[in-house]
């Protein structure tokens, strides 16, 4: 099949940077990513580059020399539906909130909505492309609400699921490790993987485009994500014994590294994984276990996330017994919301979860983030009140104070805590020498007034 055009739905953090790079190396195909949110898409078009939604390192720059020439942001979805080859689906696939497998499995709804929508607009032939998240076997699902199709043309469904990691989305892009490409083993199953294997190869060698089955490609996202956390999940629960035997986390880390068959990456002592992803697909892969009567399964991958949880009260527990072993005022600064450095991202940050254990000690918080608005900060709060149906909910946000730079958080607190490990935080080293610091990334030389995991 020619593609000449190509729609995305969903123009989030996946949707965004992906369609750009494709739009950067397929100056001759035109890339259209249409979002339901309609001031998502007018960020998107902004004359200010600092006002599109998504910050990632590199990403301005391909915006710049794509967009309005071959990559659109548009509020018609009906229009880049009806006219594309190949419609990638780039929708947020969140935990459940109500109803069967609540709090574990993947809320479908964005995913199945888009498929009703392009059942609706499509008026051709359609290679249909899951890039979000999804469940093993969500593909069926969707062939079946394209099969409705008032209109009756044929639709084939891959599954691409994406690698990028924020921060390094567009270096991920550019540079993946591999590419996989889920298809069905019919004819016309094969043509559309290989139409999507044409749009890599631009730029990604053949050898690291990987095609396999779709249910393959669906459960290997699952699982890489999986993996990740899990590891972080190790090191971090080792760290907690290194703690009271008087081992260095740092060490024992690259002392491991150093075995070629684990590997030293992924292997930092941090408070813990955030991010839109880890957590959520770590819950979702438990409810497949369980769902496929795999208990045992579904209890270990649940323990990452509860190592993860335990990571986050720990360290907050830390900072409390610190302050009152030494009668200092429940006041601290807090270094970083974003869930890691080189993002504005802040969903699952353990920042969040950090700060409000504080916040329910009684502590005023001081935060600072370089790149996270304080609309979002406070978003972030009330969303953890809500659900924690907070007693007492307005002493909370009262004893939240944002700043605007890292020097009017440093003058308000004697105890800072580092969550995130951004590059400007790494000069705390140089100066502060009157304050106590938690770096709680380990980016800071340890001193007498340093603590490190
Ligand atoms: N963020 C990451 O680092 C990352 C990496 C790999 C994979 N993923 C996966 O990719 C998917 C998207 O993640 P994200 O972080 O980009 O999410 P996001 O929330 O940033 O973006 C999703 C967008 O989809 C839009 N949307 C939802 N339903 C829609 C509909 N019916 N029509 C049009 N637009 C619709 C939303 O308004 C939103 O803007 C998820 O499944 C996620 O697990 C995310």
């Amino acid at each position: 099949m020619k593609v000449e055009k190509i729609c995305c739905i969903g123009a989030g953090y996946v949707g965004g940077p992906t369609m750009a790079v494709i739009a950067l190396k397929w100056p001759e195909i035109n890339v259209t990513v249409v979002d339901i949110d309609d001031d998502k898409i007018d960020m998107w078009n902004s004359d200010d580059l600092s006002q599109i939604p998504v910050y990632e390192p590199g990403l301005k720059d391909i915006i710049k020399q794509t967009r309005n020439k071959n990559l659109f942001f548009s509020k018609n979805i009906e229009k880049a539906i009806d006219e594309s080859q190949m419609i990638f689906m780039a929708v947020n696939t969140p935990t459940k909130q109500t109803g069967k497998g609540a709090g574990m499995a993947s809320d479908l709804t964005y995913i199945e909505n888009s498929a009703r929508t392009i059942a609706s607009f499509a008026n051709s032939h359609k290679i249909v492309i899951e890039k979000s998240t999804l469940p093993v076997r969500t593909a069926e699902k969707i062939k079946e609400i394209l099969s409705e199709s008032k209109n009756k043309f044929t639709f084939e469904v891959l599954s691409n699921p994406e690698f990028l990691a924020e921060g390094t989305a567009i270096q991920d892009l550019f540079k993946s490790d591999r590419v996989l490409i889920g298809g069905e083993s019919t004819k016309t199953g094969q043509e559309a993987v290989q139409s999507l294997v044409e749009i890599y190869e631009r730029w990604i060698p053949k050898t690291k485009i990987l095609t396999v089955n779709v249910w393959s490609a669906e459960l290997s996202k699952l699982a890489s994500n999986a993996m990740l956390a899990q590891r972080i999940s190790s090191i971090n629960a080792l760290s907690a014994l290194c703690e009271v035997t008087g081992a260095k986390i740092d060490e024992v880390s690259n002392a491991i590294g150093y075995d070629h068959r684990i590997g030293d990456k992924f292997l930092k002592a941090s408070p813990g994984f955030g991010g839109s992803c880890f957590k959520k697909d770590i819950l979702n892969l438990v409810y497949l276990c369980q769902f496929y009567g795999l208990d045992e399964v579904a209890e270990f991958w649940l323990h990452v996330v509860k190592i993860n949880d335990f990571q986050r009260e720990r360290l907050a527990k830390k900072i409390d017994n610190y302050v009152s072993a030494n009668n200092l005022n429940k006041e601290v600064g807090v270094l970083g919301w974003a869930f890691k450095k080189d993002t504005n991202d802040s969903r699952e940050s353990s920042s969040i979860h950090i700060t409000y254990s504080l916040l329910e000690k009684g502590y005023k918080v001081n935060i600072y983030d370089p790149k996270v608005s304080k609309n979002r900060i406070m978003e972030d709060i009330n969303e953890v009140r809500n659900f924690k149906k907070t007693i007492n909910p307005d002493s909370i946000i009262d004893n939240i104070i944002i700043h605007n730079s890292i020097k009017d958080l440093e003058n308000s607190s004697l105890v800072l805590i580092v969550l995130t490990e951004w590059d400007e935080f790494k000069d705390l080293n140089k100066s502060k020498e009157d304050k106590i610091i938690f770096d709680f990334r380990n980016i800071l030389e340890e001193k007498e007034n340093i603590y490190r995991l």
